[in-house]
């Protein structure tokens, strides 16, 4: 199995390609893109080099960064050529399961057979593109977020044939470029779309239903759940605030929006154990040492202070009165409709 990855070849050097080649080139790695055409594997490594040479001038990297990209980035003419002599092949074609099969049997003919192969789908199963690969076991989802190059979550979705071996070598390269490897299981949008669906629901459910405009729904998310979620996210803000609150909470949900609003059976379970959070020293999966509860508040008041100077720095979304949102006025009409 693969011990360290050097030389990358990305597969579609289209929008999400590009962006996940310049920050590895910026790395130091070794990193190749193709494309359906040599003029459009050329094009992609240029596109590549001018989005790097903009960041530079706006000051987001570092100066040299252009150069390092330009020394390690090329254009292959043919998939088979990237492919040959890659330890990591990532495939970055549309989100069409006839290409990706087509694209990933050729990858894995071409690939040495010890190379792992991946794929930036956001959508389609592992189970639905592995039987294109020859070597199933060296095959998973690496899925970067949009835009790649700023984004440093990566999902790593394992299939039943993946080698969980191939894990460390992929983790270990997306952390040489800053990015952070989650694993995830091969279920319907994988952790991120699951959860961000959801979310979206409710936030257009609740504007359908009338309880509050867009704009203000956004407002709400944005200064609460997203203002906090970067340093406390949801499972660690359940040990926060305490599970049996939210078990409580959840029922009075439930009694009025129904079966989706059930406690899981892991908080229920939990809480019946006496597990009820920071303020009893036992969280959902940890437990927490009285003497870190004050470094805990200490470390959120540090968080949600930088995170509202960085918010007052930066200023609204351009076009905008409020980061994120439509103006106020956009909506106000239909408020309580
Ligand atoms: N755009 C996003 O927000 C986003 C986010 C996460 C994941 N993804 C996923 O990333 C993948 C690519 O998306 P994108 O937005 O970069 O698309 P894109 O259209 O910008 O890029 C796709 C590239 O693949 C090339 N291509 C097509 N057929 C090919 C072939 N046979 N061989 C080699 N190259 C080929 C195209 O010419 C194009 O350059 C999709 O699976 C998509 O679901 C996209």
């Amino acid at each position: 199995m693969m011990e360290r990855i050097e030389r990358v070849a990305i597969v579609g050097a289209g929008y999400m390609g590009t962006g996940i080649a310049q920050r590895l080139a910026a790395a130091g790695v070794t990193v190749t893109v193709t494309d359906a055409t040599p003029e459009l594997a050329e094009a992609g490594r240029d596109r590549a080099l001018r989005d790097v040479a903009r960041d530079v001038e706006a000051g987001l990297l570092p100066a040299g960064t252009t150069e390092a990209v330009a020394a390690n980035l090329s254009a292959a003419p043919t998939l088979e050529e990237a492919a040959r002599d890659a330890d990591f092949i990532e495939e970055v074609v549309p989100e069409v399961l006839e290409i990706k099969h087509d694209v990933l049997a050729r990858i894995s003919a071409a690939a040495r057979p010890e190379a792992i192969i991946g794929s930036n789908t956001s959508t389609i199963p592992v189970h639905r593109m592995a039987g294109a690969v020859e070597g199933p076991q060296r095959f998973l989802v690496v899925h970067w977020s949009n835009p790649a190059h700023l984004v440093p979550g990566v999902e790593l979705v394992v299939g039943e044939h993946t080698d969980h071996a191939l894990l460390a070598a992929v983790k270990e390269m997306l952390a040489r470029a800053d990015w952070v490897g989650a694993v995830v299981g091969d279920a319907p949008g994988f952790v991120l779309n699951r959860l961000q669906y959801a979310l979206v629901r409710e936030a257009l459910l609740l504007v359908d239903e009338g309880h509050a405009t867009a704009a203000d729904v956004d407002t709400v998310l944005r200064t609460t759940l997203g203002f906090r979620m970067p340093f406390i996210p949801p499972i660690a803000m359940l040990d926060m605030a305490g599970l049996d609150v939210y078990e409580k909470c959840f029922g009075l949900l439930q009694d009025e929006l129904g079966e989706r609003f059930s406690a899981p059976e892991v908080l229920t379970e939990a809480v019946a154990d006496g597990r009820h959070g920071m303020k009893n020293g036992r969280g959902l999966f940890r437990d927490y040492p009285p003497e870190t509860l004050e470094e805990i508040n200490a470390w959120r008041a540090k968080a949600y202070t930088g995170m509202s100077r960085l918010l007052a720095d930066l200023g609204p979304m351009p076009g905008t009165q409020t980061p994120g949102t439509q103006t106020p006025d956009d909506t106000h009409e239909e408020s309580h409709a």
